[in-house]
C-alpha cells in the first residue's frame, strides 16, 4: 500500500524528484507587477500595491475592511487587541493548532484556555465550547468570567485546519450568549466558506497568512479583515506605528507596531490573488484524485466537512494507528514524497502545559494519526 502511494504521489506530480508538502506557484503577473514596484522605487512600507492588495482581497472574500500586515502572527495579535483582550485575560482556543496562534495570545500575556477539537472539521468543537462555558463561565455586568480562575474570557479563536471550515456560526452563537469575541484564525483557509460565507468574515474579526507555504503567498505577509468601521480604522492606525496623518510632522498617539506590509510584498500578492480561483479549481481536481486514490483503503482521506466549501490547502489522511502513521512518515519521506505529522498539541509544550483545559479527547486521538501529503497546485 506504502509503495501504492509513493507511484500513485510520483505520477500524480509528474516527477521522480523530491515532491515538497506544498511550493508556491507563480503563473500570472508577479515579474510584471514585482518590475513596476522597483522601477518606481517604492518597494517599502508605502506604495499603490499595498492599497490594491487589501482591495481586491476584500472583494473577493466578501468584507468590508481588509488592513495588510507583515504577517498573519501579526494578523492575530492586533486582531486579539481589537477584540479587547488585555494582560491577565484569557483566550479559549483548539489544542491542535499551529504555535502562532498561542504566540499571538501570549504577545498580549493573556492566557490561552483549550478547548477540544471536532473530529470531522478538525477545528474547534462548538459542542465541546458550550459544554465548557456551561460548565466554568458566567457573565457577569456582560462580560465573561471564568468561575474557576476569576479571569474574563474575552475572546475564543477557532482556527480553520488545513482550509477545512469550523462549524464557524455554531461557535458564534455560543459565543453571543457569553458575551464573547471570536476572532478567527483563518491563516489557512483563504478560498473556504461556511455556508456560503467565506471564513475569517463570520467573527468580529479574521486573519490570514500569505507565507510561502499558504494557497498564495506575498514571501511573507498577512490581512486582518473586518466589517467594523472603527475596528478597521484602529487596526490600519496601529498596525502603521500609530502615526497621525501629516505632510511632515512626526506625530504618534500611541505606542504602535511597525506591522506594515511592504509594497513589494504586496505586489507580488496582487499577482497571485488574481491566479486565485484557477489555484483553488486546481487544488479540487488534486483533491479528487486524491479521494478516489483512497476509496477502499486503511486510510481514511479527509474529505471536507458538510456546509462548507474547502480550499484543501494541504490535504490530510487519517492512519489507524500511531505506530502505522510513523511508519507512513518514515517510507513516504524516505523515499522523496514529503508528508507532515499534524501539530503536537498546543497543551504539551512548556509554555501552555499548565493552561487550563476542557476534555481533549479528539485532538489526542487526532494528533496520534493525522499526516498532511503533497499539496502543491498540479497544472
Ligand atoms: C493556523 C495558523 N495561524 C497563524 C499562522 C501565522 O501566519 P504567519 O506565518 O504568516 O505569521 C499560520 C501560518 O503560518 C497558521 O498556520
Amino acid at each position: 500500500m506504502l509503495q501504492e502511494f509513493i507511484s500513485f504521489t510520483k505520477k500524480t506530480f509528474n516527477t521522480e524528484e523530491f515532491i515538497p508538502l506544498h511550493a508556491p506557484i507563480f503563473l500570472g503577473n508577479e515579474k510584471e507587477y514585482l518590475n513596476e514596484c522597483i522601477d518606481s522605487t517604492f518597494v517599502s512600507s508605502v506604495g499603490k500595491f499595498v492599497d490594491q492588495f487589501e482591495a481586491d482581497l476584500a472583494k473577493f472574500i466578501g468584507v468590508k475592511h481588509a488592513i495588510a500586515t507583515s504577517n498573519g502572527t501579526a494578523a492575530l495579535h492586533i486582531g486579539l487587541l481589537m477584540a479587547g483582550v488585555q494582560e491577565g485575560d484569557e483566550v479559549i482556543t483548539q489544542p491542535l493548532t499551529f504555535i502562532a496562534t498561542c504566540n499571538a495570545i501570549s504577545y498580549i500575556k493573556a492566557q490561552p484556555v483549550f478547548v477540544d477539537v471536532d473530529k470531522k472539521t478538525l477545528g474547534l468543537s462548538a459542542e465541546k465550547l458550550k459544554h465548557f462555558l456551561d460548565k466554568n463561565a458566567v457573565v457577569v455586568n456582560e462580560e465573561c468570567i471564568n468561575k474557576i480562575t476569576k479571569r474574563k474570557i474575552k475572546a475564543v479563536v477557532p482556527m480553520h485546519t488545513f482550509g477545512f471550515a469550523a462549524d464557524i456560526t455554531e461557535i458564534i452563537d455560543i459565543c453571543n450568549q457569553y458575551s464573547i469575541n471570536v476572532v478567527e484564525d483563518a491563516a489557512e483557509s483563504l478560498g473556504s466558506y461556511y455556508k456560503g460565507k467565506h471564513t475569517g468574515t463570520h467573527g468580529l474579526v479574521g486573519a490570514f497568512s500569505f507565507n510561502g507555504n499558504k494557497t498564495i503567498t506575498t514571501g511573507g505577509g498577512g490581512m486582518l479583515v473586518t466589517n467594523d468601521d472603527s475596528i478597521a480604522l484602529k487596526a490600519k492606525h496601529i498596525t502603521t506605528t500609530a502615526k497621525i496623518p501629516h505632510p511632515w510632522d512626526y506625530e504618534h498617539d500611541m505606542v504602535g507596531f511597525n506591522y506594515r506590509l511592504p509594497n513589494i510584498n504586496a505586489a507580488l500578492g496582487c499577482a497571485q490573488l488574481e491566479k486565485l480561483p484557477y489555484i483553488l479549481e486546481r487544488k479540487k481536481i488534486l483533491s479528487n484524485k486524491y479521494d478516489t486514490f483512497f476509496k477502499n483503503k486503511t486510510i481514511q482521506y479527509l474529505k471536507g466537512p458538510k456546509d462548507s466549501n474547502s480550499n484543501y490547502w494541504l490535504n490530510a489522511i487519517i492512519l489507524e494507528n500511531l505506530k502505522e502513521r510513523n511508519n507512513f512518515l518514515k517510507v513516504t519521506n524516505e523515499n522523496g514524497v514529503m508528508t507532515r505529522p499534524i501539530w503536537k498539541l498546543m497543551t504539551k509544550l512548556t509554555m501552555f502545559k499548565n493552561s487550563q483545559i476542557g476534555n481533549l479527547d479528539n485532538a489526542e486521538w487526532l494528533e496520534e494519526r493525522v499526516v498532511n501529503i503533497p499539496s502543491s497546485v498540479i497544472i
